[in-house]
């Protein structure tokens, strides 16, 4: 597949990978999911523990989806992401310079609640998937950083330093993924 076809919506094979234990990042996954159908493309959207065995170099357009624990990603999503690169290094994918394949793109989501720091606590958990990405040839073409309710932490939820976040993400918020995402794949119409 050449890179001009495997960019057309109708032939770019997307895929929508994410973790929720609380319902914050699967909310976010299924806006993209919307945004993706919206644009024409017909997204496969799974849970990590679901994709465990997936050739990620099968998709032409990814998006992966963590909360952040401890400014890290949880031990599932940890788990993915080094099982993942064992699997694209074992098989040679992993190259000095870390060439781009052509059409290959990716995109990573965090949500977080910021109870200490804000949102330096989300970078950690979206640079550190982005390197998965960036080391088998992906274009890392966006990060993106949502605010997410802390469910069953008052405290955190209301006191942190990004204040009242009861109800995050919010409908506008997952509108405005929904937007991006429609213009991302349809940027990809070449
Ligand atoms: C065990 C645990 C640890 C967390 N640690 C952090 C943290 O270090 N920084 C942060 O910003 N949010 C932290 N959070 C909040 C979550 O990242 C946030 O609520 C996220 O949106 C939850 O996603 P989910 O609803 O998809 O599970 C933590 C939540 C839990 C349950």
């Amino acid at each position: 597949m050449d890179a001009t076809r495997s960019a057309n919506p109708n032939t770019q094979k997307t895929l929508i990978l994410y973790w929720s234990a609380t319902g914050n990042t699967e909310k976010v996954a299924r806006a993209i999911e919307r945004g993706a159908r919206e644009a024409g493309a017909n997204p496969v959207l799974l849970k990590v523990s679901e994709a465990m065995d997936v050739d990620l170099h099968a998709y032409d357009l990814v998006f992966l989806g963590s909360p952040s624990y401890s400014y890290m990603p949880p031990e599932p999503v940890l788990r993915f992401v080094k099982d993942r690169q064992e699997f694209h290094k074992r098989r040679g994918d992993i190259k000095v310079r870390a060439p781009r394949l052509p059409g290959k793109r990716a995109v990573v989501f965090v949500t977080y609640s910021g109870p200490h720091t804000g949102i330096d606590e989300a970078i950690p958990v979206g640079k550190y998937i982005g390197q998965l990405f960036a080391h088998i040839g992906y274009e890392v073409v966006d990060e993106w950083y949502v605010v997410g309710e802390f469910h069953g932490n008052l405290l955190h939820s209301t006191e942190g330093p990004l204040g009242d976040i009861r109800g995050r993400p919010n409908a506008e918020e997952l509108a405005n993924i929904e937007r991006q995402t429609f213009s991302l794949v349809s940027a990809g119409h070449g």
